[in-house]
């Protein structure tokens, strides 16, 4: 990467983190990949952070997918091992133990709209534009796009969306289920933020536990995700946020939740 492939900017217990190769639409080569497989790997152990929101340098794209012209001079063995870190380093993003905020600021086509599909929320500006556009060059997406895709919006309009590699705009992807809400013209990151602040006031505890609930059940039949979610709520029990929750009820005051 060139150092500046990625930016984080902490702000209290929110990280943001910008894809910033705007000349190249954001689009992920190899060395950003492997920063931000490293990055994402390192933020499983910050608790300070309770919230994180990805998003992209600009107001055209939040990423175009893979470098295609990187990808044009690698090898065969090179781009099986980039498809490899593309689909471990989402699948980290996914099993992180915070909500991961998109804020979709622009296309994201490809490798970007599967990042965008491992996160936990998608928002998106009025002119986003995304699509699974893959078989448009001969490839499938390999970055978890086939499975998330239609376990988020149902496999008919899954499989319409990448047989013709159509690209949806935002108003469209709302429409489907496939993103979260359209954060109005120019306050993308604003509508990012509040939305980032809301969930901070949450118990982070109960917040990360509701997380592995939905993940985990939503790929097993209703009797073991009831199961998984009774293990999630013991988790729960014992807490001194779950504590200070039943006190501020009766001091008649917010909650001040510590994650403990
Ligand atoms: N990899 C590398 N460079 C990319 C890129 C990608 N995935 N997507 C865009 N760029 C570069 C373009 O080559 C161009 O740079 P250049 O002028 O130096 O050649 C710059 O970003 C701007 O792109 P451009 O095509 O001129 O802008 P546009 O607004 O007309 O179109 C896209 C934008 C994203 C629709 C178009 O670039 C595109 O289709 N990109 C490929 C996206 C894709 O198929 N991704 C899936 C990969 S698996």
């Amino acid at each position: 990467m060139t150092e500046d492939s990625i930016l984080t900017e902490r702000k209290g217990h929110i990280l943001i983190v910008t894809l910033n190769r705007p000349e190249r639409m954001n689009a992920l080569d190899r060395s950003t990949l492997a920063a931000g497989a490293k990055f994402i790997k390192e933020l499983n152990y910050d608790r300070d952070i309770r919230v994180v929101i990805i998003t992209g340098t600009g107001d055209k794209a939040f990423c175009a997918g893979a470098d295609l012209k990187e990808r044009e001079n690698m090898t065969m063995s090179e781009v099986r091992q980039y498809i490899h870190t593309i689909r471990d380093t989402f699948t980290n993003i996914e099993n992180l133990p915070i909500p991961v905020i998109c804020a979709i600021n622009g296309i994201a086509l490809g490798g970007g709209l599967e990042f965008a599909l491992a996160c936990d929320i998608r928002i998106a500006s009025p002119n986003a534009r995304m699509g699974l556009t893959e078989v448009t060059l001969g490839i499938i997406p390999g970055g978890g796009g086939t499975q998330r895709l239609p376990r988020l919006v149902g496999r008919g309009k899954a499989k319409e969306m990448l047989f013709l590699g159509l690209q949806l705009t935002a108003q469209e992807a709302l429409e489907i289920g496939l993103i979260n809400r359209i954060a109005p013209e120019g306050k993308l990151m604003e509508f990012a933020m509040e939305m980032a602040e809301k969930i901070c006031n949450n118990s982070p505890i109960a917040i990360q536990q509701a997380k592995i609930a939905v993940n985990q059940g939503l790929d097993v039949d209703i009797g073991r995700g009831l199961v998984i979610e009774s293990e999630a709520y013991e988790v729960c029990i014992p807490t001194k946020d779950r504590l200070e929750a039943l006190a501020a009820f009766k001091e008649k005051r917010k909650p001040v939740f510590k994650g403990e």
